[in-house]
């Protein structure tokens, strides 16, 4: 195993996540504490491609790797789009997980079902530091999985927002899935599945 890659994330789940759905042979995926990195890149972007572009520049200029990063929320149609980027934030630093649901009911009690659409979005970015004349230093693609707010939260599976994200092909919330089956119909399940492709391609591997 000789190529490396660095996710930009602090989340040592998030590295198996995506060591699982990437799985690339001969690719040795790297947390921030692998390469002893502790800083925090300021996600200051309006959008989750800024977000995700910021990430994979900082990290991977300060590791000299190429870096995946990745950034993602919730997008609520009736809420202009709110939480978007704010989503991890929402509320307030230090908000759960269930204040933050209960925050985002309470302010939609007064949608009717017919007007709850949203989805959640992933854009991963792709960086690669160092030389100036690759053409394609920066990648980026993004996945959306669509569905409906519920009224109250439904199902324990999952995190964030998955207890009120309903999908009406499924007749389930997102919190009453396998982690599995969400892999196949999530945003980060959809982006990881494009950005497979983009790892092979540079990496000139072929394992399917
Ligand atoms: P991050 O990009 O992993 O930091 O996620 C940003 C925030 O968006 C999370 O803290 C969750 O609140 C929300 N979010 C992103 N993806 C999901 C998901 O698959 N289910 C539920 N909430 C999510």
């Amino acid at each position: 195993m000789h190529n490396k890659l660095l996710i930009a994330s602090h989340n040592k789940g998030k590295v198996k996540e995506f060591q699982r759905m990437l799985n690339l042979d001969g690719v040795e995926l790297l947390s921030l504490e692998d390469q002893g990195i502790t800083f925090e890149a300021v996600e200051c972007g309006k959008t989750f491609q800024e977000n995700s572009e910021i990430k994979a520049k900082v990290y991977g200029n300060l590791s000299g790797l190429i870096t995946l990063a990745d950034d993602s929320g919730l997008s609520v149609d009736s809420l202009n789009g709110a939480p978007g980027v704010l989503s991890a934030r929402y509320g307030g630093e230090n908000l759960s997980d269930e204040d933050r649901v209960e925050l985002l009911l309470n302010n939609m009690r007064n949608v009717p079902v017919a007007e709850r659409q949203a989805k959640f979005i992933a854009v991963l970015t792709l960086y690669r530091p160092g030389n100036k004349n690759i053409s394609n230093k920066l990648i980026s693609v993004a996945g959306t999985c669509e569905g409906l707010i519920t009224n109250s939260p439904v199902g324990t599976n999952g995190f964030g927002y998955d207890p009120v994200f309903y999908i009406p092909s499924l007749k389930k919330t997102t919190a009453q899935i396998s982690s599995m089956e969400k892999d196949s119909i999530s945003h980060r399940g959809k982006a990881l599945k494009k950005m497979r492709i983009e790892l092979q391609k540079l990496y000139n591997i072929d394992n399917d």
